[in-house]
């Protein structure tokens, strides 16, 4: 009798490791897939482009043209937005660097410290799912080329 309820007690510990195991590499996965930005997924595109039109547009165009003159500065000593289509430079930044610019705005790494900029933080307001779909969204309106250019400086920055 006691050594039945012994083997049931570790069969039931066992069971615990086994299920915290999995909520374990459940979890490791979900950030895997979070930290994406893949434009071939369309529901995350579908996610991003209405992020885009909500919050981005007004300053990077809605169809992603940017600002007029956006390579000028402004009396302010300030950039303009520039286009996140083909025409301007945000495809020559690594998805890190994108996601990172978005999350807390021009500041270093990705700019000199005091730097001063109209790109708004936006860590505060979106959650890192929501950055990673408008960038989804951002790379789903490039072409096969540039977006392949991209993915090159991807891997060049993971090393
Ligand atoms: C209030 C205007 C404004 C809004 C709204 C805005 N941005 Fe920006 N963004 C800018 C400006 C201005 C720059 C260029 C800043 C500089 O270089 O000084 C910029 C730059 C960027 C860059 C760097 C591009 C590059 O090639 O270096 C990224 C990425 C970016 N914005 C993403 C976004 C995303 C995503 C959103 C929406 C969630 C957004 N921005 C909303 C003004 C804005």
């Amino acid at each position: 009798m006691s050594i039945n309820i012994h083997t049931q007690g570790c069969k039931r510990s066992f069971g615990l490791v086994l299920i915290s195991l999995m909520l374990v590499a459940g979890l490791l996965n979900s950030n895997a897939t979070a930290g994406e930005a893949n434009p071939h997924d369309t529901k995350q595109v579908e996610q991003g482009r209405l992020i885009y039109k909500q919050f981005c547009a007004v300053c990077h165009g809605e169809n992603l043209e940017g600002q007029a003159n956006w390579r000028k500065r402004k009396s302010d000593g300030k950039l303009p937005a520039p286009p996140h289509d083909e025409t301007g430079h945000t495809w020559h930044h690594s998805d890190n660097v994108l996601f990172g610019i978005t999350k807390n705005g021009l500041v270093p790494p990705h700019a000199p410290a005091n730097y001063k900029s109209d790109m708004p933080a936006w860590g505060t307001t979106l959650k890192d799912s929501d950055i990673w779909a408008v960038l989804a969204y951002i790379k789903s309106r490039w072409s096969t080329k540039t977006r392949a250019i991209q993915a090159g400086i991807n891997v060049k920055a993971a090393k």
